[in-house]
């Protein structure tokens, strides 16, 4: 027999909740990291349903995916994440699992880390999404916090987090965000990116990169240059990738892990543990979300017509920024918000308190993350002007 009590509500998932039960109508909700278009919808995106139509007319069985999932996923996603001429590409040192959402190409990262090094340390930036430090404790591993943003001036701490990382012990892991940084929407420069690895290099952890939102910072290949950085040291890591946001495939799950170790030998041995981690989870992968991201990176014209889509986004989300640091600037706001138009990616640490946060729940029906974390991805034309008012009023 056990007693349990209750456990709190997952701060950004548990959010959503509370949101679908709030009757008021003019409700806004910026805290789960979900696109919304410009009329407050989460579309399907064009090119995957045209993969969908695809795979509806071609698909011939529902048997089982092998454990790290479909077969022509692998190439597709490392030339995604390295870029098309990456050298690495078809490099046996390089291997990728198909993965139910970041989530779980995190989750099964941290089983392997677990087993391959049952004492290394976990290292995540202060502050970093909510889920991380609840999946690395879920596999057993310890996490520690390294300094990375400066509340008072809106930007990277950088020699408190260069200082960090040069005080990590070798073996341990340093999780780093592959760009547009959750929660905070600041990203290391290519200089800072630079000694981030010439640290890893010298100290000997080992990097694990979560790139959840590669095409929303400032494009698909801009977005990879901390990862190409940290490549040009040839250092084994790890990268949860996830295809949530850029594709759009939220409820399908669909992520991929991927490996980059030594030499084929090493990779070999290290990826074998990484399937028996996923069989002893959930023994293979979904078919669907794989299936669709295969199809589109496979086929040049809805690679094309993804690109475009993506640009899209990412170009409206600016648009927002733009329009919530004039929006809050006309209200006569006794403090310079021009620090949300230089942050990347769906995310911006707005600098409001906590209980802030709590009256624009109540007063105006406004959800964020209790840290301040907006998701400025579900600001549109129309919330734009309630928002800014509602954000001036709690200031
Ligand atoms: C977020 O940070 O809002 C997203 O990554 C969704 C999630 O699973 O938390």
């Amino acid at each position: 027999m056990y007693h349990l009590n209750l456990a709190p509500a997952d701060p950004i998932l548990g959010l959503n909740d509370a949101f679908n039960a709030d009757p008021r109508s003019d409700k806004i909700n910026l805290g789960v990291g979900v696109y919304k278009d410009a009329m407050g919808r989460t579309p399907i995106m064009t090119a995957v349903k045209a993969a969908e139509g695809i795979l509806l007319n071609d698909e011939t069985t529902k048997s089982y995916l092998g454990i790290t999932g479909n077969a022509a996923l692998p190439a597709l996603a490392q030339a995604l994440l390295l870029g098309n001429d990456h050298p690495l590409l078809g490099n046996p040192r390089v291997k990728t699992a198909q993965a139910p959402g970041g989530t779980g190409a995190l989750r099964v990262a941290a089983d392997f880390i677990a087993k391959a090094n049952p004492g290394a340390t976990v290292w995540v930036s202060n502050p970093t999404w909510a889920n991380h430090n609840a999946i690395f404790e879920a596999a057993g591993l310890t996490t520690a916090v390294y300094r990375y943003y400066d509340a008072s001036t809106q930007s990277l701490d950088e020699a408190g987090l260069l200082e960090d990382l040069q005080g990590v012990a070798a073996n341990d892991v340093v999780v780093l965000h592959g760009c547009c940084h959750n929660p905070s929407g600041v990203d290391p420069s290519a200089q800072t990116w630079a000694k981030i690895a010439d640290i890893a290099a010298n100290k000997g952890w080992m990097p694990l990169v979560d790139f959840a939102y590669q095409g929303f910072g400032a494009g698909i290949d801009a977005d990879r240059q901390g990862l190409l950085e940290l490549l040009k040291k040839d250092l084994s890591l790890l990268v949860a990738a996830s295809f949530s946001k850029n594709f759009g495939l939220y409820n399908e799950r669909i992520g991929a892990l991927t490996l980059i170790d030594q030499d084929a030998a090493t990779a070999e041995a290290a990826f074998s543990h990484i399937k028996l981690s996923i069989r002893a989870n959930y023994s293979n992968p979904p078919a669907h979300g794989g299936a669709i991201v295969a199809t589109v990176l496979g086929s040049s014209e809805l690679r094309n017509q993804w690109e475009t889509e993506l640009t899209q986004m990412r170009e409206r989300i600016a648009d927002m920024r733009t329009g919530l640091t004039q929006g809050l600037a006309a209200r006569g706001v006794d403090r310079d918000f021009s620090f949300i138009q230089s942050q990347n990616g769906m995310f911006s640490f707005a600098g409001i308190s906590p209980e802030q946060v709590d009256r624009l729940r109540s007063e105006f029906g406004v959800y964020a993350v209790r840290s301040g974390r907006i998701n400025v991805a579900a600001i549109t034309p129309t919330n734009l002007d309630p928002l800014c008012d509602a954000i001036a009023a709690v200031l």
